[in-house]
């Protein structure tokens, strides 16, 4: 039986590769979920698998060495996949340092962590282990509206915080596999959406605003264009990437999903008003008139794409999941989870980790 070690378990990303996992491969792995639980950690995003007998939750902080090396020491560790960072742009422009601590600082205890357990005396490392170190493509920097793609050799360019202290962990990733043939690979995906994302994040800020009748905050000129991809999609690259991809390589994803905001907004508030029944309050609070023109982000990345070249012919990894039928999924998880949304945005999640383990 595999056993994998994923930080960051209880975020967005991780809590969706979790439930993945569990649903592609069952019993025949088991998974130790590492995470803080900063405010961005939420354990009510795995509520239904929490009591497998094949998951286990250890609350760690990934810049805790002894905590990290005691996990390692007690537990037969397989594959590592690495998710737990600091992640949102915005906080980012406000407090950078806690992205150096957890993103580069948490990167660096994670890979040392993982070579002292997996080297052998000889300065190879045991058969079939792997470490996935789960990136952004905000790294690449930002494209020309009208122009080009960012491929896997195309040169780092961050400009925020978080896409430099992201851009600073990968690089010492590579250094791992360059100087000690640590056997890795770097995945940099573009922007996800689905269930479970924390409301500061545009998608899910939208749809929770535009339900109370909140205004809906576009920064700039709304054209800025992202590169959206389903986050289950997202998982099960991750996991093809492990299983079938070169060790050493880097692998970006993504889907050819380029949208500017104003239109995301204006797409998700067009399916509020096809899912909404006729007789919800709710449906009369969704309009344009919600949309609001803010200041622009500091250092505003103008446009983010991928190209899913390598990945699709490498390893045939495709997204599955069309936008529109994506952002109904999505729409419809958030009507059928109101709890965990008033939870989310009222901070009242943070109460769950003290109820369930006392
Ligand atoms: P998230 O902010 O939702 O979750 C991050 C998780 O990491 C939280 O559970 C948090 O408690 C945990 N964490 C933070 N600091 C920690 C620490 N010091 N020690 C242990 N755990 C800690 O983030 P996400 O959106 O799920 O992103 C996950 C990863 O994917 C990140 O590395 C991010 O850079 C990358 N990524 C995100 C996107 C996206 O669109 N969200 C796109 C590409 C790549
Ligand atoms: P975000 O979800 O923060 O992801 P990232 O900055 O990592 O791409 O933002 C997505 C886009 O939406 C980005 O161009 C900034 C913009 N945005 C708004 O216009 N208004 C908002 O309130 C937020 C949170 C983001």
């Amino acid at each position: 039986m595999r056993t994998y070690l994923v930080t960051g378990g209880a975020g967005f990303i991780g809590s969706n590769y979790i439930h993945y996992m569990f649903r592609k491969y069952g019993g025949e792995i088991r998974i130790i979920n590492v995470d803080a639980l900063t405010y961005a950690g939420n354990l009510e995003n795995l509520k239904e698998i929490e009591k497998r007998d094949n998951y286990t939750f250890i609350r760690a902080d990934i810049t805790d060495k002894d905590a990290i090396t005691k996990i390692f020491a007690e537990n037969d560790i397989d594959r590592v996949v690495h998710f737990a960072a600091e992640s949102h742009v915005d906080r980012s422009i406000k407090d950078p340092e806690v992205f150096v601590r957890t993103n580069v600082l948490g990167t660096a205890v994670m890979l040392n962590c993982a070579k002292a357990a997996w080297e052998l005396p000889d300065g190879s490392f045991q058969e079939g282990r792997k470490f996935l170190h789960v990136s952004t493509d905000e790294v690449y920097g930002s494209l020309e509206e009208d122009g080009g793609f960012f491929y896997e050799t195309t040169p780092y360019a961050p400009h925020s915080p978080y896409s430099a202290s992201k851009a600073s962990s990968d690089m010492l990733v590579r250094s791992y596999m360059d100087t000690y043939r640590f056997p890795a690979n770097i995945t940099n995906c573009s922007n996800n959406y689905g269930p479970y994302q924390f409301p500061e994040k545009f998608i899910p800020l939208v749809i929770n605003n535009a339900l109370q009748g909140k205004s809906l905050p576009v920064y700039g000129d709304g054209k800025n264009v992202r590169d959206w991809l389903y986050v289950e999609d997202h998982a099960k690259a991750i996991d093809m990437v492990q299983e079938q991809g070169r060790l050493f390589e880097t692998y970006n994803i993504g889907g050819h999903n380029e949208k500017q905001n104003i239109e995301i907004i204006n797409i998700i508030l067009e399916t509020l008003q096809e899912q909404l029944a006729d007789d919800d309050p709710r449906k009369k609070l969704v309009s344009r008139d919600l949309i609001t023109y803010v200041e622009d982000r500091k250092g505003h990345d103008r446009r983010y794409a991928i190209a899913p070249d390598k990945i699709r012919a490498e390893i045939g990894w495709e997204p599955e999941t069309m936008f529109r039928d994506g952002i109904r999924r999505t729409i419809q998880w958030y009507f059928e989870h109101e709890d965990w949304m008033r939870n989310a945005t009222s901070g009242d999640y943070q109460k769950y980790y003290a109820e369930m383990y006392k």
